[in-house]
């Protein structure tokens, strides 16, 4: 039997703690900001303020010349990387979504980014397959949560060798740390494959990963 009021305090710290850091994380400024200020308002999921300094963080080390994102939505998180890519460098995303695909694509114009990121409409799963081997130094995994596994073979030949993956929402609230029978029935999918993607990540010898339960969990693997 599980201890109920230990899960409600264990979230309500957590709760917390996400809170004190993002009261030091300085909103957008702009256009920006109000791309995704209308992101929350129409309920479109986007990153989290924890999650998005993070990143940062990567992509000012890594400065990237070929960055891949998977799951577009409406271009917010494309944008926003683009100010930290390597001089000349570019972004090519993915989204299934056609309403989202020109919404993106408005967004982006409007910021006067056609040039650096390229909105690839369809299945990741598909599209994936369309891209050429070893063409990215870093990717940004923010799709179905349910399909990172399947992305997965793709993701890796992908990415060059010293490439950075980085894939969002692999704690689904803490979800994923429960076990199989105490999730939902509809989610116990999504858990067991991101559990499964979870282990594949931590135990591929071609990888070196680092599980961060920041914002709703990030994992940053780097290519060997
Ligand atoms: C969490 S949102 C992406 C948020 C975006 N990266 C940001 O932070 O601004 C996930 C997106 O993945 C898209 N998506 C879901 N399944 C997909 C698939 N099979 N192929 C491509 N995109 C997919 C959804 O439509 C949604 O817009």
């Amino acid at each position: 039997m599980q201890d109920v009021s230990k899960i409600s305090t264990d979230k309500l710290s957590l709760e917390r703690i996400s809170s004190f850091i993002k009261s030091y994380i300085t909103d957008d400024e702009g256009e920006l900001g109000r791309i995704y200020a209308t992101a929350i308002q129409d309920k479109v999921p986007v990153m989290r303020k924890e999650t998005r300094e993070l990143i940062k963080t990567q992509l000012i080390m890594k400065k990237p010349m070929q960055l891949l994102e998977i799951g577009t939505a409406v271009g917010y998180s494309s944008v926003y990387m683009s100010k930290y890519l390597g001089e000349g460098g570019k972004i090519t995303t993915i989204e299934l979504d056609e309403e989202r695909v020109k919404i993106a694509r408005a967004n982006i114009e409007k910021l006067g980014k056609s040039q650096v990121i390229n909105v690839l409409q369809g299945d990741a799963y598909e599209v994936l397959k369309t891209l050429p081997d070893e063409a990215y130094d870093f990717a940004f995994v923010d799709a179905a949560k349910g399909q990172y596994v399947n992305y997965y073979p793709d993701v890796m030949r992908v990415v060059k060798s010293g490439g950075v993956i980085i894939s969002d929402n692999v704690l689904q609230d803490g979800d994923v740390l429960e076990s199989h029978f105490t999730v939902d029935k509809r989610n116990r999918t999504i858990h067991d494959r991101m559990r499964e993607y979870l282990y594949t990540i931590t135990h591929d010898d071609r990888l070196d990963t680092a599980i961060l339960s920041v914002g709703d969990g990030v994992a940053i693997s780097v290519k060997r």
